[in-house]
């Protein structure tokens, strides 16, 4: 019986490497993407032992269309790693409900889907065998301290970190596992994709801060860890046998759950003006 992972968004950044990585310690990984063109690129690159699954995570009808294969193949997989995610930046005033619901949309509820989806073959089926699944959902720091401007995307997080306890206390009856894994920065596209993104916002009464915007994403780039990072954590999630029920990837990881968990909110409060204020901080994602 082989080992096999599901792992969302594998087309780029934190889900690409953690392909890599997983692969390369033996794993069968059914990896999502949207665009065929990825799927041919990865099969290229990973001639077996990687099966493209070709979905939105958006889109329901297939994703469970994409999921029959896996059904087909394995009886069980170790893992399923929610990782697909986008980041909407802009003042919470301002950001259109489309957007708003974009990003609950792909961040949060998608994981419910797709978690939904593939929970028989992580230990819910009534004729499972084998050891149950882990479930690892790539959160980010911003689900524990909620950054301005960047809010929505930070209120998603919020929000998954929630959905992460909540799964992990249903499942402990199945011994389904479910972790959550907050990256600081992390060296990956979904920065340039936010550069010049705070642009459609300038004649709010926000512009002395957004102004900033291009200088704080550049900033955040420079200090940002590169992915190996997070696929080191990520392996350590499947492979543990007792792993934690969240990790935080940062630099300054103590120092961050101090400042997110005791500081009085006041004094967050001037810190994060502070920084945002002065541009020469990066800000957490
Ligand atoms: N980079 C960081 O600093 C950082 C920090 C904390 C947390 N995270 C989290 O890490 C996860 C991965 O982000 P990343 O930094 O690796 O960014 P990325 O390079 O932009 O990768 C995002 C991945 O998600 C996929 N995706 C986006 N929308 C999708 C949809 N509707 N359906 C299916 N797939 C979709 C993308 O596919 P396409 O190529 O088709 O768009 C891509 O494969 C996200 O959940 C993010 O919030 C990142």
């Amino acid at each position: 019986m082989g080992k096999h992972i599901v792992i969302t968004g594998v087309s780029t950044g934190i889900g690409r490497d953690a392909l890599g990585l997983l692969h390369q310690k033996g794993y069968h990984i059914y990896g999502s993407v949207r665009k065929k063109a990825d799927a041919k690129l990865l099969t290229k690159a990973y001639p077996q032992r990687f099966t493209p699954l070709i979905f939105d995570v958006q889109d329901q009808a297939a994703a469970t269309q994409a999921a029959k294969l896996v059904f087909e193949e394995c009886d069980r997989i170790d893992a399923l790693i929610n990782n697909a995610g986008i980041a909407v930046p802009g003042p919470l005033q301002f950001v259109n409900e489309e957007d708003f619901e974009k990003q609950m949309d792909i961040n949060l509820k998608s994981v419910r889907r797709i978690t939904n989806t593939f929970l028989p073959l992580l230990g819910t089926a009534t004729d499972f065998k084998g050891k149950p699944g882990r479930i690892i959902n790539i959160s980010s720091i911003s689900g524990l301290l909620s950054v301005p401007f960047n809010g929505v995307y930070s209120i998603s997080k919020h929000a998954l970190e929630s959905m992460t306890d909540v799964y992990r206390r249903e499942l402990r009856r199945y011994g389904i596992k479910v972790i959550a894994i907050e990256p600081g920065p992390i060296k990956t596209k979904i920065w340039g994709k936010n550069l010049n993104s705070m642009e459609q916002f300038v004649d709010t009464d926000y512009y002395d801060i957004l102004q900033n915007a291009n200088k704080i994403i550049e900033n955040t780039e420079k200090n940002a860890f590169p992915v190996s990072r997070t696929s080191d954590v990520i392996l350590k999630c499947v492979t543990k046998k007792h792993p934690k029920t969240r990790y935080i990837v940062h630099k300054n990881a103590f120092i961050f759950k101090i400042f997110a968990n005791y500081l009085p909110d006041k004094l967050l409060d001037w810190f994060i003006n502070r920084a945002l204020s002065k541009g020469k901080r990066h800000r957490p994602v």
